[in-house]
């Protein structure tokens, strides 16, 4: 009664903000047009993240020299799990006080914090499970393979399953909104860990093949009928191929094989989390997403990458089933970034990067993705791993974007902030930026910059935010920008102005006038490999 009374005065207070900027509100997402922005305490928020080691956060001393870390790194926010095992060590117990106490250091550390919930699966595994579930099987069944095999898996077909898995997140919940409701230290919740299925594409568990003998959800064919020209390529073709039928079981609708498996298994993975984040929302409306290890190209779901998570070609399955998931979240291990956040974002949803494999490309991605996707954040993976963290390149990129915080979330909700990623393998991108297009190049395409002739090239990037008619500022290291009027082929573009700097109280402090042998004697912008800055240009067009 007192905890329903609470929830009751809790969900007035919270709804007689008014949306937008209230200092006392719940992080919240906001779209403006293309853009969605995290809202925390009264204003939009860049998330500078990086994600603990999976262990860390299960003792104090353990965490006790990272902090100082994560500080000389410029995160704000750190992706931190809470073990399932840990906090339910007997049923019906629970013990939040470590996630307290770590908490309460990343407040002394000036962190915001997104909860990664290691509950029913991590990593395809039910590892984090306590071990009055894992000695339950009865109670608590695992997937079984097509051998008939049982797996350490929760089956998502089981009510009892997901029952458990919720009473802990609503009791974790409840803990979050009591312990952090006005402090707001905590702005995201990860719902489980990339979610999917090993080591066969479906769950062969008996409730499992009974309901995919069963009928297509009227809910998903209402989907993907009413969105049928919208749909991932991928899912499109499949449907295209059993003739766009409208009803019938997995198998009558989307053909006999990995595609119906995979699909299927999507749908009640989806459910699944949909429903322990719907309980989660009564009670704390935080945003909530899900994360997936993504599929190796031609390779099999269930033998070669774990089937049906929240992947790209199964994004509309996961959206049909899950109203509640705020957005799907890709970790990216692989090298070509471009690909997987493209598909990310076809459909308008917010990008987030969770994970990304903490190497020497981190910090050229970090300001890439915030300037071209306009993403909520950026964050590598076993980011306590950096022995010298005060040097890490990442921390220089963080830094920079944090200077540009303000100029940035003004201006990417008005499509004026874009961002480069170039190598020796894409030496080249050529933006379109109001009258003007920019054709940004590595810096050692220039054959006298240092390292131009090594066998390989450091990723390098930058935020590019467009201030004025002719006015922009060019964030990042190892770039080289040259111009043209966009419209006109025969006029040209110069340089007025070009100013090296960085903003202090938000103001533009210049550091350096640059020209000369800095611009290339008034024919481009550089920021050479090594440096990491700032630089504002003014532009004009002639004849
Ligand atoms: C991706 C997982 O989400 C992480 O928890 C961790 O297991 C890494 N893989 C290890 O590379």
């Amino acid at each position: 009664m007192k905890i329903l009374l609470r929830g009751i005065i809790f969900l007035l207070v919270s709804l007689s903000v008014p949306k937008g900027y209230g200092k006392g509100q719940i992080p919240f997402l906001q779209k403006t047009g293309a853009v969605t922005q995290l809202i925390v305490d009264g204003g939009p928020f860049i998330i500078l993240g990086g994600e603990l080691g999976n262990s860390s956060a299960s003792t104090i001393i353990y965490m006790t020299p990272v902090w100082p870390k994560l500080k000389a790194l410029h995160l704000n926010t750190v992706l931190m799990p809470v073990y399932w095992e840990l906090i339910e060590k007997e049923e019906g117990k629970y013990d939040f006080s470590l996630v307290e106490q770590l908490i309460s250091e990343a407040r002394k550390n000036e962190l915001k914090v997104i909860i990664l919930w290691f509950a029913s699966w991590k990593n395809s595994m039910s590892s984090h499970a306590p071990v009055w579930i894992k000695l339950n099987q009865e109670k608590y069944p695992r997937v079984r393979d097509d051998k008939g095999r049982s797996h350490e898996i929760l089956t998502p077909f089981s009510e009892n399953n997901l029952q458990a898995d919720l009473r802990a997140f609503t009791a974790f919940m409840n803990f979050i909104r009591d312990f952090d409701g006005k402090k707001h230290t905590v702005i995201m919740i990860q719902v489980e860990n990339e979610i999917g299925m090993l080591p066969t594409a479906r769950d062969y568990h008996p409730e499992a093949d009974l309901a995919f003998q069963k009928a297509v959800p009227g809910q998903l064919m209402d989907y993907l009928e009413g969105n049928r020209d919208r749909l991932m390529p991928w899912l499109q073709d499949v449907w295209k191929n059993n003739g766009f039928k409208t009803s019938g079981n997995w198998e009558e609708v989307f053909g006999k094989g990995l595609e119906a498996d995979e699909i299927f298994m999507a749908w009640h993975f989806s459910r699944f989390a949909n429903r322990i984040i719907e309980a989660g929302k009564e009670i704390y409306p935080l945003p909530m997403f899900v994360n997936a290890a993504l599929n190796r190209p031609n390779r099999e779901p269930g033998s070669g990458y774990p089937s049906a998570g929240p992947l790209p070609h199964l994004v509309d399955i996961w959206k049909a089933a899950g109203p509640e998931i705020d957005f799907l979240a890709p970790d990216i291990y692989f090298p070509n970034l471009k690909h997987w956040c493209d598909q990310y974002v076809l459909q308008g949803d917010p990008l987030f990067i969770p994970e990304h494999r903490f190497d020497r490309t981190a910090a050229a991605k970090s300001l890439y993705v915030i300037g071209h996707y306009a993403a909520l954040g950026f964050s590598p993976f076993s980011i306590e791993s950096n022995e010298d963290p005060g040097n890490d390149p990442l921390g220089k990129s963080y830094a920079l974007i944090n200077e540009l915080k303000p100029l940035i979330l003004s201006r990417q909700v008005q499509g004026m902030t874009d961002g480069v990623l170039l190598d020796k393998e894409n030496q080249e991108t050529v933006l379109r930026m109001g009258k003007y297009g920019i054709t940004f190049r590595h810096d050692h395409t220039l054959g006298w910059s240092p390292g131009a002739k090594e066998e390989e090239w450091p990723a390098t990037g930058a935020i590019i935010i467009r201030t004025g008619e002719d006015e922009f500022y060019v964030a990042g290291s190892g770039v080289v920008a040259t111009f043209r009027p966009a419209d006109d082929e025969s006029l040209n573009a110069g340089i007025l102005k070009t100013e090296e700097g960085r903003f202090e109280n938000g103001g533009w402090k210049i550091l350096r006038h640059l020209n000369g042998d800095q611009t290339h004697q008034g024919r481009h912008l550089r920021i050479p490999v090594g440096d990491v800055g700032i630089q504002r240009m003014e532009l004009y067009i002639y004849k």
